[in-house]
């Protein structure tokens, strides 16, 4: 693991996105996107940049279950607003939360990564350790699944609902085991209620109560943080 600590969400941001460009330049075809307020400043960059990705694919990590892409607190909602209006890909998927048959439309969506493996994935990290929707205790093995979502990201979510009991208490991830097959990974993080996570992710066992310590084992993860997520290290 490569750490690499900025000022700010801003400076992380343009760093990620450096990372991200050396790449582009050197041919990669499909880059995992993640949702949540970490990545924000990232979108931003490459919203403002003069980079053309419509040759270029994307996927992205987790969908609520039972919210509609015109939601807008969808995970679809959130990356059209963010990036996706601006920079049309050539293909974007996200999981399908409406899916009558959410399983399938799991299987469907291991489908979709076999076609299009990840060069280039984006990660923000839970308070509690999870990455995607993958929270503590799941299995490292699995790949995309149905989920349910703990108390404490119901919780850290709501801020961006009107009440708690607004936030979906499902949602369709991609794995652990998906996301470790991404060829780089790099994952955001910022703020002082991410510091116990971070110091669990890089020092701590690697363990499934802590999802993001798999990361420990993977040839190729640059970590992006603030003083604050690096406070405890
Ligand atoms: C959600 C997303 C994760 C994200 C996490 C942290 O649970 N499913 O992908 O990393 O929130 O979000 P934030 O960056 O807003 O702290």
């Amino acid at each position: 693991m490569r750490l690499l600590r900025v000022k700010d969400q801003k400076e992380g941001g343009r760093l990620a996105f450096a990372l991200l460009k050396e790449k582009i330049d050197s041919g990669i075809q499909t880059i995992g996107l993640a949702t949540g307020s970490s990545p924000l400043s990232f979108y931003q960059e490459l919203v403002d940049s003069s980079i053309d990705f419509s040759k270029l694919t994307s996927i992205n990590l987790d969908e609520y279950v039972g919210l509609s892409p015109d939601n807008p607190q969808s995970y679809s909602y959130f990356m059209k607003e963010h990036l996706l209006e601006s920079k049309p890909f050539k293909e974007s998927f996200l999981p399908n939360g409406l899916a009558k048959d959410l399983l399938a439309e799991a299987s469907n969506y291991d489908r979709v990564l076999d076609e299009h493996p990840i060069d280039f994935q984006i990660l923000g990290i839970g308070r509690n350790g999870h990455i995607g929707f993958n929270e503590p205790g799941t299995s490292f093995e699995m790949t995309t699944h149905l989920v349910d979502l703990t108390e404490d990201t119901i919780q850290a979510n709501s801020r961006f609902f009107d009440k708690s009991d607004d936030v979906p208490r499902q949602a369709i991830s991609m794995g652990i085991a998906s996301i470790m097959t991404a060829k780089t990974i790099v994952l955001m993080a910022y703020g002082i209620e991410k510091a116990v996570a971070i110091k669990g992710m890089i020092y701590g066992p690697v363990t499934e109560d802590l999802p993001a310590s798999i990361l420990q084992k993977h040839p190729d993860v640059i970590v992006i943080l603030d003083e604050a997520a690096a406070s405890q290290l």
